[in-house]
């Protein structure tokens, strides 16, 4: 597998990943705008097929924001998740930054527990932070602390 930058070809896969994900995808159009306006945008390839994105950027000065995350289903389970996450530390780190956080629905208890693993922690509930009003959970991981 390799992580690599998002490039325009990428964005029918990407959308294919990011539909079968989500119940309220972003769209084609706000996926564009946060590339075009600088967020970090990484593509996870195997098999000469983009299986995995991570779309994250710096808010404020110094506080990353993971924005989306998301791998085929057919290859998760597979640590590539894991990695696609590590390279967005790994270039927050380079870039200074002091935390990264995130909003994950309530419900989705199998990626509360993946983001625990890689040493986010549950900080708030924000309710009915989703268009159909489940709540969101922020989860933040210390750039001080391990792993
Ligand atoms: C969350 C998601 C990105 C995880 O990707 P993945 O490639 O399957 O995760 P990994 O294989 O790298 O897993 C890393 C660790 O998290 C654990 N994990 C992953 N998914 C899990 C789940 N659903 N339930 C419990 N643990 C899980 C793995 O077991 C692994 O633990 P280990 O290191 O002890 O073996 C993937 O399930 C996904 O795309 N979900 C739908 C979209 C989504 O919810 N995105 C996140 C919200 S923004």
């Amino acid at each position: 597998m390799i992580i690599r930058e998002f490039k325009r070809p990428d964005l029918k896969r990407v959308l294919e990943i990011e539909t079968a994900s989500f119940d309220d995808p972003y769209p084609a159009s706000i996926l564009i705008d946060v590339y075009n306006l600088g967020a970090g945008f990484l593509v996870a390839q195997q098999d000469n097929m983009v299986v995995g994105y991570i779309i994250f950027w710096i808010r404020y000065e110094d506080e990353g924001h993971i924005i989306s995350l998301a791998v085929d289903k057919k290859y998760r389970k597979k640590s590539v998740g894991n990695e696609l996450v590590g390279y967005a530390v790994n270039i927050f780190d380079k870039c200074h930054v002091r935390d990264i956080k995130l909003e994950v629905r309530a419900g989705n208890k199998g990626a509360r527990k993946f983001y625990k693993k890689l040493g986010f922690n549950e900080k708030e509930i924000i309710n009915n932070y989703y268009e159909d009003g489940e709540d969101a959970v922020v989860m933040k991981k210390d750039m001080k602390k391990t792993p």
